[in-house]
């Protein structure tokens, strides 16, 4: 083995032998350095004449290229095992399951409420809106409330600071005032009226807070206005809703007399399953009534010519009872545990 094979064969096993970069910057040093056995036979041309000098010198120079070539190839080597293994050290398994979005869901009382939509839109009823920041003419004088009832009492009512008359409604009843007084003036110039059928579903406050009872709380009311409607026609509608909605004809309807200043007569609405964990126990879900000639008037409805019933039902409550939940406070604390169970 000459020299040069000799000298190219140990850089090629130092290379080899190095595990890393810093390691072969090293052995590179052995070899082309600043004494490294290259460069000292380098230094050592200048001894020797001008044809042997060529000679050698071209010889070195081969070497020297060989093992520069040898050791780009070792780096080039380490390079690649070292990206490998980053690689692998930060490898990501795409197999793996995502975390995935957490699917939402209908809050059960707006599932309560797209039901009682839905049923009542198929009987002909608009979906009717109000504020629930309201004038006390709209949520109880026009109603045909006197200025002494209790609910006008600020023990009852969140009445508005420095807004004198102004309050968070206690019902959705002003809805109704409302709707009639829009539907007479879109009518004005007819010469029959067409039926009003609205129902108007939101949030109403009291100052009132216990397990059946919120603060804020929900109720849809009910209004239609027509020639003849009666008491057997609201009979009907809230007989055949209720069945509707709770998905039986197992149940028994009571319409227990009781007043309210916006209707006469009124009536109070209890049901009972006749079948089921609930079976026999009554429970009062609604106030009703034809609505009192005074609450015409002020809705601007001839009471002469019309008439008509009107309803207020506790959503909070058909939602209650549909899912069999026992306390209101449930609705209102935002509680995944709760909240999660209605995704269906
Ligand atoms: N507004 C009444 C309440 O909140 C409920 C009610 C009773 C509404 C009779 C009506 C009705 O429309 O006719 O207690």
């Amino acid at each position: 083995m000459s020299h040069f094979d000799q000298i190219l064969s140990e850089a090629q096993a130092a290379f080899a032998a190095a595990a890393d970069v810093p390691a072969l910057e090293q052995a590179k040093a052995r070899f082309l350095g600043k004494s490294g056995s290259l460069t000292e036979l380098l230094k050592g041309l200048g001894k020797l004449d001008p044809d042997a000098r060529r000679a050698a010198g071209a010889e070195i120079n081969q070497c020297k290229s060989a093992v520069e070539a040898a050791l780009e190839a070792r780096r080039e080597a380490l390079r690649a095992s070292q990206l490998e293994t980053q690689l692998r050290a930060e490898a990501l398994d795409v197999s793996l399951p995502g975390r995935g979005m957490g699917v939402g869901g209908l809050h059960p009382v707006n599932r309560t409420l797209e039901r009682f939509e839905t049923l009542f839109r198929s009987i002909g009823f608009e979906v009717a809106d109000g504020p629930e920041i309201e004038g006390d003419w709209h949520n109880f004088t026009a109603l045909n409330t006197p200025e002494n009832h209790p609910a006008r009492s600020m023990h009852d009512t969140f009445y508005l600071q420095d807004a004198p008359g102004v309050l968070l409604r206690t019902h959705t009843s002003p809805v109704q005032i409302r709707s009639m007084q829009a539907h007479a003036a879109k009518y004005a110039d007819a010469d029959v009226m067409p039926e009003l059928r609205i129902i108007a579903p939101g949030r109403v406050y009291r100052v009132d807070s216990d397990a059946t009872h919120s603060p804020m709380f929900h109720q849809v009311e009910g209004l239609w206005i027509g020639e003849n409607i009666s008491f057997a026609g609201l009979k009907g509608v809230i007989i055949d809703f209720l069945k509707r909605f709770f998905e039986t004809d197992e149940l028994q309807v009571r319409f227990r007399p009781s007043f309210f200043p916006f209707t006469e007569p009124s009536a109070e609405i209890d049901f009972a399953f006749m079948s089921g964990p609930n079976k026999g126990r009554w429970l009062e879900i609604a106030g009703c009534g034809m609505v009192h000639p005074n609450v015409l008037k002020n809705g601007d409805i001839d009471a002469q010519r019309y008439t008509g019933f009107a309803f207020g039902m506790g959503l909070d409550r058909l939602t209650m009872l549909r899912y069999g939940i026992n306390d209101l406070r449930l609705f209102f604390e935002n509680d995944l545990r709760f909240l999660t169970q209605f995704k269906d």
